[in-house]
């Protein structure tokens, strides 16, 4: 672990921040191109919305990744750090107007669309400047993730995409609006999903899809599989890149592209998310009737995962050698949620250690609030300390 932290330069800054492994995000981004460089077919997005910090954002660009975005501010952010306008996609499922002509301004590669007042709103706006939009249909292929409820997305009841029984009069309504042009399909099941299945299921449900829209005489240019492929937050140090060849090669062996058709991904969580760590000072010691409390001065404002998905996150003592004990983690806020773990193993703690909250890199920083008028984090990088 002293391998991973640079605890005496930690020492020096103001607790608590995120630190970002770049050298681990660099290797990970080297994974992915070494795993895709065999499919000059496959592109993949860096999903903006796990992680939209200009530095982490540059690198991914340094890259040659595309962006996925799901609001104007999410484009904004991409263009400034430099990606390209022809590798960004839009995707969301309540695109305001404002935002859907940024789109238009920035010549954005393409539209995920959800339903068909939003393909209305989109034709008659790029009507009224003279364009033609580019879309993908969102479509819900209503399979089970086997992920937590709330981030699950595909399931036939959920606000997310299309849903198959109204694909076919989407279609028919598509060929009247003269300034939208088709040129895919869009889907995401859902993110932390661990059981390569769930990927074969949506390349075989897509293959319907496609064959399904053959007979209507379409052909899409591009597929969109979207994102979701989990990480191990039980054991971060073990599986510190996730397994991208196994996820490429699902889609490798099922999905039956049709001749010169494209297929864009969408990851976010498991580009990112390992590379980051919550580092928090313990403020107390307290004790419980039957337990111990370690308060960190880090609370769910820094990171809500645990709170509001119960979600784990791996806590690790980094300046402590001393033989483990059983503590919860807490964190300073008004709320009783604002726990980082019960019944945590870690090195006998005292005021002033150092606590890393591992495999915070993806949806950490980006959903920080600023509840009981705290601060938001800052962040720290490996190659500038
Ligand atoms: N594409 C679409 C359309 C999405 O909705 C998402 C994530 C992604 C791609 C990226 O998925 P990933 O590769 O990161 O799994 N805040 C939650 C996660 C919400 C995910 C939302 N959509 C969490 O902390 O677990």
């Amino acid at each position: 672990m002293k391998g991973l932290f640079p605890i005496d330069k930690f020492k020096n800054i103001e607790t608590p921040f995120y630190y970002y492994n770049t050298s681990l995000l660099r290797e990970t981004l080297n994974t992915i191109k070494k795993e895709t460089a065999q499919f000059p077919n496959y592109h993949v997005h860096y999903a903006v919305k796990a992680n939209a910090n200009n530095r982490i954002l540059s690198i991914i660009r340094e890259n040659g990744l595309g962006a996925d975005c799901v609001s104007g501010g999410e484009i904004k952010a991409a263009l400034k750090a430099g990606f390209p306008s022809d590798k960004i996609v839009f995707a969301g499922v309540g695109k305001a107007d404002w935002e859907i002509k940024l789109g238009f301004e920035s010549n954005i590669f393409c539209f995920n669309v959800e339903s068909i007042p939003e393909l209305d709103n989109i034709n008659e706006l790029a009507s009224i400047q003279g364009k033609t939009a580019s879309v993908a249909l969102r479509i819900n292929p209503n399979i089970d993730a086997h992920t937590h409820h709330y981030i699950t997305t595909g399931l036939s009841e959920n606000k997310f995409g299309i849903s198959l029984i109204h694909l076919d009069s989407v279609l028919d309504h598509l060929i009247t609006l003269k300034n939208i042009k088709l040129i895919g399909l869009h889907f995401h099941i859902g993110s932390q999903i661990t059981d390569m299945d769930s990927f074969k299921g949506l390349c075989i449900r897509i293959n319907e899809i496609q064959e399904h829209l053959y007979q209507r005489m379409i052909i899409v240019d591009s597929i969109n599989v979207g994102g979701g492929l989990g990480i191990n937050y039980e054991e971060p140090d073990k599986e510190p890149i996730p397994d991208f060849r196994s996820y490429f090669s699902v889609f490798y062996k099922h999905l039956k592209l049709r001749p010169k058709q494209e297929l864009h991904f969408e990851l976010g969580r498991s580009i990112i998310c390992q590379c980051g760590s919550l580092i928090t000072k313990v403020l107390y010691i307290k004790e419980g009737i039957n337990k111990k409390f370690v308060i960190v001065d880090a609370g769910m404002t820094d990171l809500i995962r645990p709170a509001l998905y119960q979600a784990y996150h791996k806590i690790e003592n980094i300046t402590s050698g001393l033989a483990p004990e059983e503590y919860d983690v807490v964190g300073p806020i008004c709320e009783s949620s604002d726990c980082f773990g019960k019944i945590v193993s870690l090195n006998a703690t005292h005021r002033g250690d150092l606590l890393a909250i591992r495999s915070s890199g993806a949806y950490g920083e980006i959903m920080a609030s600023q509840y009981n008028c705290r601060e938001l984090p800052k962040a720290y990088y490996q190659d500038e300390l």
